[in-house]
């Protein structure tokens, strides 16, 4: 089977339908039969996809494939979204995170338990209906869309176009939208610079105020790794939990028996996000490197220069690690899911999305143990690109 012709055989393929809904059977096939497949893209580029897991974790750890975008594509060729920690190589990369790392820890997350707790709850009394809602619309993007625009300082109505402008640049790899993206990513850099204006008269404690005193003081963040930072904090805090909560929840729907576990003890929900997080997670395809010299691998030969990406979702159902990697189970044991990646770029918000992914599953069920799927599983549109893998919109039944 060619997984990148479409309808060549009876299997699904690369940039169809099939794909985005479920991608599980080409990744299998792939593990088994081309672990390191070259992919081409419908723009023209093509990129090698690294489908086993243990093959992950050693492209993702291994310093001579670089994340470096301005050393990729000149410093002339880049966008809002380019200059920060998740595009950079050492010593860039160390300097730029250790400039936000300290919002992150997990003891400052931790002590913003009760804070989200409330936002959650307050999302759920002011639903338009209590009978029924749009779990993304009404609940998974609002809720770490609010609570990253606190930590930053943006304003929180601005956050419909933080949206807009994210879901652009997150799909950008989709062929149409290249046009939009210059327009959007245009927009969002405008509000940004207006924004950082605005705080630099006035600086408060937020994220965004310190990083801007850190711009000021002199040699630590230009301003083009300002708007890098901030964009990427912004995108990041939310494109992918809600996919979180949207994919986990949509998984205990899918399992009643995995729901019903979850309901009689809830103490598993640590557990069950980590589930989550391993059998459908957030992050599919953004996890670009580019080889920095010709390197060997598993018998091909990656030439320098050539696209890397880590298929995190096939790593993470990867048989050879996870036994019964297929079957949803909130009782598995330890899981060492790549959903966060591994190495030096592993999420700098991992705590928060685990927090606010706990937070939001155990509010929801219990306020709402009846929640039902609203729709047919299998008419439920995913999200085109495969930078993120994702439900546009899930309708469901409260009570
Ligand atoms: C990096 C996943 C939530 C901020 C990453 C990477 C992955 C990831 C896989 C590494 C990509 C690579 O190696 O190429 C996720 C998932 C999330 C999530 C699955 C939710 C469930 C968040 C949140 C924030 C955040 C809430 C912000 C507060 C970042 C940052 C990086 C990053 C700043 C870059 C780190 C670096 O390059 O050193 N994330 N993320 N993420 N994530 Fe997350």
């Amino acid at each position: 089977m060619n997984p990148n012709e479409p309808n060549e055989s009876s299997k699904p393929a690369f940039f169809t339908k099939e794909f985005t809904h479920n991608p599980y059977p080409v990744y299998e096939m792939l593990r088994k039969e081309e672990p390191v497949f070259r992919l081409m893209f419908p723009h023209g580029e093509f990129g090698w996809i690294i489908t086993r897991y243990e093959d992950a974790v050693q492209i993702l750890k291994d310093p001579r494939f670089s994340k470096d975008m301005v050393r990729r594509y000149g410093a002339d060729n880049q966008s809002i979204f380019s200059n920060n920690m998740l595009f950079s190589d050492p010593p860039d990369h160390k300097r730029l995170r250790g400039l936000v790392q300290k919002a992150f820890t997990p003891k400052l997350v931790a002590d913003m338990r009760s804070h989200i707790q409330d936002i959650a709850d307050e999302l759920l009394d002011n639903l338009p209906s209590q009978e029924k809602m749009n779990l993304i619309d009404d609940f998974a993007f609002p809720l770490p869309i609010i609570v990253i625009s606190e930590i930053l300082g943006v304003p929180l109505e601005d956050r419909d176009k933080f949206r807009i402008w994210s879901n652009t640049i997150i799909d950008a790899s989709i062929a149409e939208s290249a046009e939009l993206f210059e327009q959007h990513a245009r927009e969002f850099t405008d509000y940004l610079t207006a924004w950082f204006a605005k705080v630099r008269q006035d600086p408060g404690t937020d994220l965004i105020s310190q990083l801007v005193i850190a711009e000021e003081s002199g040699q630590q963040l230009t301003e083009q790794e300002l708007l890098g930072v901030v964009s990427l904090l912004i995108i990041a805090g939310h494109e992918t939990t809600v996919n979180l909560i949207g994919n986990g929840i949509l998984a205990l729907l899918e399992h009643p028996e995995q729901r019903e576990l979850l309901i009689n003890q809830p103490e598993l929900i640590h557990n069950a996000i980590e589930e989550m997080l391993r059998y459908n997670g957030p992050v599919e395809f953004s996890t670009s490197r580019w080889a920095l010299e010709d390197i060997e691998f598993r018998g091909e030969r990656i030439a320098q220069g050539d696209l890397v990406i880590v298929a995190l979702d096939s790593a993470n159902r990867d048989e050879q690690q996870f036994k019964d990697a297929d079957i949803f189970d909130i009782t598995r044991e330890k899981s060492s899911h790549l959903a966060f990646g591994k190495g030096i770029h592993l999420c700098l918000g991992a705590p928060l999305a685990r927090l606010e992914g706990e937070i939001a599953v155990s509010t929801l069920l219990n306020r709402f143990p009846n929640i039902q799927l609203q729709a047919d599983v299998n008419e439920l549109e995913w999200r085109p690109g495969m930078n993120v893998r994702g439900v546009k919109e899930i309708p469901v039944q409260l009570k």
